[in-house]
């Protein structure tokens, strides 16, 4: 790849789904333009072009402009077009902003601001991102896109198509932008929901008996793993805390608990209910905001996969103090039916790519084997995908019941669990673990082995 001095720059945004949506002022008005004569001759070509690569990619309304006229004339234009391959890492559901205008009469007035509040809030959807792309040295639209909420996600280098009609972008390492792309994407879901949901207090026990009956016994279990390996004193990390109720019995009995969690929003409203029983911070699981040695424990509940489990591992290792303990509770991803369920809601946008795939499985119990001295793995609810009729025909009670009586009999198939609950000791030092874990573990920490 060839260096130049101003290289384009990738931007994305991934915007709350109930963001209040703006009103312009003044003697403007604006609207989404079908009506292509407004534009100049070289415009009106660009979008018949990117109309044609839109059908090729299988997209049935695009692309389209947003428009802001004054006295009738038009003032400012937004070119929106979906993922047209273009932009690395861009979701299938993704829209990019292309060329952007503003009447020279007209800069300042925050209409390009304006516009791009309108369109993210017009077109939010579940798990959309938006993207833009701005040269390295137009510092004005470097910090306008900024300001409006976009994140700078890497650079890149533009290339013309074979044809020479149109061009795109490559970058050193797309996989990186996918999983930029998809944190923003689980940061918005959980600071909307946190929006939508008016959550009251509770007890870690009281909201362990709200769970559905499949997901009890783990819960439980999960609950006493924890109670057994923390102390009154002992310093606890809750990663990926978001409303802390996993940890609420402990902060009673004395435990000091540190959560973090890259939802800001989820931890303000937090904040807000646990009156400062909890201390807060705004953090991301791959690179933990804490010093080296800090806590005696790490614990995480549902969140394994919404990091990279090396960097995470890498992480816990730091900052437990020798000797220290990972205590966590999450999906299987061994079951066919339940991995099916996942990749169904990756497609209906509920889930990002990144975390339908990275779904704790039997590596990654081997990968956490080479960061810890013992590591005890218990494994939940195999027949969960028949729960629906079994609720039916016996209750919620009976249910959890059975659930826990199959789990017990059908040992010898735990490898197709729903949920495991693991608790791993003894944290080992940097030179222990680092080449076998960089290598990938081969020791099974279940007796499980995945067939050759
Ligand atoms: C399934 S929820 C679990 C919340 C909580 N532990 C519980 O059991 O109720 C996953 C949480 O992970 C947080 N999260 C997602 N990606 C994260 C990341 N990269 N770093 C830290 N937290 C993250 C989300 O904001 C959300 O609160």
């Amino acid at each position: 790849m060839t260096m130049s001095a101003a290289r384009p720059l990738v931007f994305c945004r991934v915007p709350n789904r109930q963001a209040s949506t703006p009103e312009i002022g003044g003697n403007f008005e604006c609207g989404y333009q079908a009506d292509r004569s407004l534009f100049n001759g070289q415009l009106r070509t660009m979008l018949r072009l990117w109309r044609l690569m839109s059908i090729a990619h299988g997209h049935v309304k695009a692309p389209f402009v947003f428009t802001i006229t004054g006295g009738g004339e038009l003032v400012h234009y937004s070119v929106v077009l979906p993922a047209l391959g273009r932009i690395p890492g861009m979701a299938n559901r993704d829209l990019e902003i292309g060329p952007c205008w503003t009447a020279p009469a007209y800069r300042g007035r925050g209409l390009f601001q304006f516009a791009m509040r309108k369109v993210c809030s017009d077109l939010a959807a579940e798990g959309r991102a938006f993207w833009m792309i701005c040269r390295s040295d137009n510092q004005p639209s470097k910090s306008a896109i900024q300001k409006v909420g976009f994140s700078l996600i890497g650079d890149c280098e533009k290339r013309p198509r074979r044809h020479g009609l149109s061009h795109y972008y490559v970058v050193v390492a797309p996989a990186q932008f996918i999983e930029i792309r998809d944190r923003l994407e689980e940061r918005a879901r959980y600071n909307s929901a946190a929006r939508e949901a008016n959550q009251e207090p509770g007890t870690s026990d009281v909201w362990v008996n709200a769970l559905p009956a499949p997901l009890r016994p783990a819960y439980r279990a999960y609950q006493g793993a924890l109670s057994a390996a923390v102390k009154s004193g002992e310093r606890l990390l809750d990663v990926c805390c978001g409303s802390g109720w996993q940890t609420e019995q402990l902060r009673q009995n004395g435990v000091v608990v540190v959560g973090v969690d890259i939802a800001d929003e989820l931890l303000a409203q937090t904040f807000r209910r646990q009156a400062g029983s909890l201390r807060l911070t705004v953090g991301d699981a791959n690179t933990l905001p804490f010093g080296d040695g800090t806590f005696d424990a790490v614990t995480c509940a549902g969140g394994f996969s919404y990091f990279s489990a090396v960097s995470f591992l890498g992480e816990v290792r730091r900052v437990l103090k020798p000797g220290g303990k990972l205590i966590f509770v999450d999906s299987f991803d061994e079951n066919p039916i339940y991995r099916a369920n996942r990749w169904w809601h990756f497609f209906r946008g509920r889930r990002s790519r990144s975390v339908t795939a990275r779904i704790p499985n039997l590596d990654t119990l081997d990968l956490i084997s080479s960061y810890f001295g013992e590591v005890d793995t218990q494994f939940f609810g195999v027949l969960t995908f028949l729960v629906p009729a079994v609720v039916r025909a016996f209750g919620e009670v009976r249910t959890e019941q059975l659930l826990n009586a199959t789990d017990r009999s059908l040992f010898r198939f735990r490898r197709y669990a729903f949920k495991i609950v693991l608790a791993a000791t003894n944290v080992k030092q940097p030179s222990h673990s680092a080449g076998r874990a960089a290598a990938g573990a081969t020791r099974s920490v279940t007796g499980l082995r995945r067939p050759a």
